[in-house]
């Protein structure tokens, strides 16, 4: 697909979190668009790739041939099917990086070839606009070059901490369920400029404003 010796990039799986993912890499230069291959089944989600001038194709063990570092990205309960879907294409030399939400790194062992460098990434809804909160363990075989590869990537998509993998849980309740609470607040904020007088679609406007 490219030159060897660049980075490339693939995402099994070509949703909102892969999106944000390979936006942020591209936009922070990180990463050739051209050298950016995801899959899915569908033209569904493919064509946001297509427009940011990535590769794609409805075979997922491609990306596998043409990609070093893979992110998983499917649903998890897609995850089990697909991981032994493109099992037999990965090699020593892949980085293979779950967002699947659930799924321990001894799972993806378990279900990954032996010797398999897989880390584990908690992202948040706000890394689909690059300003995310990301937490990443990695797996038995993943060490120290592999971590800052991925650290270098994810920070594209906002804060990224490598951390045991017993605060990814804690992560999700801490900032995936947090944006949440931000929501209701914004939405107590500008309840209370239309209770003042001021139009709704205004004070929802100036209320989120206020919290960037
Ligand atoms: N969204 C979040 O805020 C969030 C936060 C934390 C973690 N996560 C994790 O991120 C992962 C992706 O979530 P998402 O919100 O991006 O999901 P999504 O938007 O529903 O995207 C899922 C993607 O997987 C594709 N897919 C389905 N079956 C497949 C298969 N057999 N092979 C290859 N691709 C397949 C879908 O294909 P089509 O395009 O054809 O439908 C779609 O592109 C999940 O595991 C989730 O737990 C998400």
């Amino acid at each position: 697909m490219e030159a060897r010796g660049e980075l490339r990039i693939g995402f099994v799986g070509a949703g909102h979190m892969a999106q944000g993912v390979a936006q942020g890499a591209v936009r922070a230069g990180k990463v050739k668009a051209a050298n950016v291959l995801a899959s899915a089944p569908s033209d569904r989600n493919l064509g946001a790739f297509k427009k940011l001038g990535c590769k794609t194709t409805h075979c997922n063990s491609e990306v596998l041939q043409h990609c070093t570092v893979v992110f998983l990205a499917t649903k998890p309960y897609q995850l089990p099917d697909v991981l032994r879907e493109i099992s037999p294409a990965i090699t020593r030399d892949h980085v293979i990086v779950s967002l699947a939400a659930g799924v321990t790194l001894q799972i993806l062992e378990e279900l990954l070839p032996a010797g398999t460098k897989v880390l584990r990434v908690m992202p948040n809804l706000p890394c689909v606009v690059q300003e995310g909160a990301v937490v990443f363990a990695r797996g038995s075989c993943a060490g120290e070059q592999e971590a800052a590869l991925l650290k270098s990537l994810l920070s594209s998509c906002g804060l990224c901490e490598e951390t045991p993998e017993s605060y990814i849980d804690i992560h999700t309740g801490l900032s995936g369920s947090g944006v949440a609470y931000v929501y209701l607040f914004a939405e107590a904020l500008a309840d209370g400029a239309v209770k003042m007088g001021m139009p709704s679609a205004l004070a929802n406007r100036i209320a989120a404003q206020t919290l960037l």
